[in-house]
């Protein structure tokens, strides 16, 4: 699929529409900008987290992955979308033999409403999905926590809340340690046999779940409603290890949490900024934050689609179609359709500004695919493995017609290491009982 061609026949419309497009255009400059400015922000993120960089670098405390002699049951939650996620596992050998998931969804009330009820919501859920198969007789169950939004972390059961992203944002989290409260709230409904072990990001446990199938997994990334990747780097070069905390001598590496979503918060990348992300980021639920995510995630690809569309419409004095006038009548999904000319073409009838509006979900997802790209060819140079798995999951990667071959084929362009892209559907949350695992057989309890 060539996402670049712009198929329309009147030649001085087609150079008016590229011309106005063109700050979208991420040519070679830009990239190695992009390149130095990432790796620079990377390692001032190691040495001072936010108070010196956009990526906070936050150490994950987990420094090994499976071994191949956990086993037993493990309890897993997945907090981070609409859906909320309550897993059991069951271990032989370091592998998964038994899987049970439920969902819970979560009301908006919930996602924006006081922090003490969300955590009450996801306590009731675990009672519930406990009560239902009989594991209140079991003495004590591990249970890990994956908790995707950014967090500082003391120890690998301890997670502070830095900010809301996405679409949350409670009263009353931020700087409070998640696992604290819900140990409050699973006090408060009555369950006393589940022991919060570990607090993880989404892309730390699909980076966990990845080497549960393969061995040379070493990135995790989340291409969904967010994005974000995970990496396992050198301990010594993580100079801000935790507050409080010191590393142990035998620690070697350790899996690195960038929250890559908040690159560019400090004006770092301003220079592939567009008027167009900057309205769609005044536009959003936490503006000024999150550059990086809002530039192409799957809450954000839609929405910047359709601005773009109705600015360049009125910039070339077409008819804009009333519905598309709508703020989010435009999503991510109808991104993928309109880039298979399926999506949308009883709203906009006319083929001349459905060719335009194609070519604009075309150069949005190529900007996605090349920034992520030169963050995953970042992380693949600097650990220098002859060959890494990367584990990737999210409904924007599974969902998009092109962008994961588009992604492999600009990260190749930027590292000469060798990498697989692997799809580990559902890693975030069976991730996180692996790593429960993990924490038990390192003795964390
Ligand atoms: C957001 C969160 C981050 C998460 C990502 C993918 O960027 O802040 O923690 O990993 O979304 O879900």
């Amino acid at each position: 699929m060539d996402l670049l061609n712009l198929c329309i026949k009147d030649e001085v419309l087609k150079a008016q529409v590229v011309h106005i497009l063109s700050p979208l255009v991420i040519d070679k400059e830009k990239c190695g900008k992009l390149l130095d400015v990432f790796e620079s922000e990377l390692d001032k993120g190691l040495e001072y987290g936010l108070a010196g960089s956009s990526l906070q670098m936050e150490n994950t405390f987990i420094p090994e992955l499976l071994d191949g002699s956990e086993q037993g049951r493990y309890l897993a939650l997945d907090l981070g979308g609409t859906n909320f996620r309550v897993i059991l596992l069951e271990l032989e050998n370091g592998k998964i033999i038994n899987e049970t998931i439920e969902y819970y969804s979560v009301a908006e009330s919930l996602r924006l409403g006081p922090g003490v009820n969300l955590f009450n919501f996801l306590a009731e859920s675990i009672k519930d999905f406990i009560d239902k198969r009989d594991l209140a007789s079991i003495k004590r169950m591990p249970l890990g926590f994956t908790f995707s939004f950014p967090m500082t972390q003391t120890a690998l059961d301890v997670g502070h809340l830095v900010n809301w992203t996405k679409s949350f944002n409670c009263p009353g989290v931020i700087g409070e340690d998640v696992v604290a409260m819900l140990n409050v709230a699973l006090d408060r409904v009555g369950v006393k046999n589940v022991a919060v072990v570990a607090i993880l990001n989404d892309t730390t446990g699909t980076l966990v779940a990845g080497a549960h199938d393969s061995p040379d997994c070493a990135i995790g990334l989340i291409l969904g409603t967010g994005t974000n990747a995970s990496y396992i780097e050198k301990a010594d070069r993580v100079i801000r290890w935790g507050e409080g905390t010191t590393r142990e001598d035998n620690v070697e590496q350790v899996v690195m949490d960038p929250e890559t979503g908040a690159f560019g918060d400090n004006g770092c990348i301003d220079f592939v900024k567009t008027e167009w992300d900057r309205q769609l980021d005044l536009g959003s639920l936490l503006p000024g934050s999150f550059t990086f995510e809002k530039y192409f995630a799957g809450k954000y690809l839609g929405e910047l689609a359709r601005i773009v569309f109705t600015s360049v419409m009125e910039q070339i004095r077409q008819r804009i179609p009333e519905s598309l006038l709508v703020i989010g009548s435009l999503t991510t999904k109808d991104v993928s359709d309109i880039l298979e000319s399926s999506g949308k073409q009883e709203m906009v009838s006319d083929e001349t500004s459905y060719a335009i509006l194609k070519h604009i979900c075309g150069i949005l997802s190529e900007r996605a695919a090349i920034l992520v790209a030169f963050t995953i060819a970042t992380f693949l140079n600097r650990m220098s493995r002859a060959h890494t798995v990367i584990a990737v999951t999210g409904s924007l990667y599974k969902l998009h017609p092109c962008l994961a071959s588009r992604l492999e084929e600009h990260t190749r362009r930027l590292t000469k290491y060798n990498f697989t892209f692997q799809l580990c559907d559902d890693g975030s949350g069976k991730g996180a009982g692996l790593v429960a695992a993990i924490a038990q057989r390192l003795g964390n309890l």
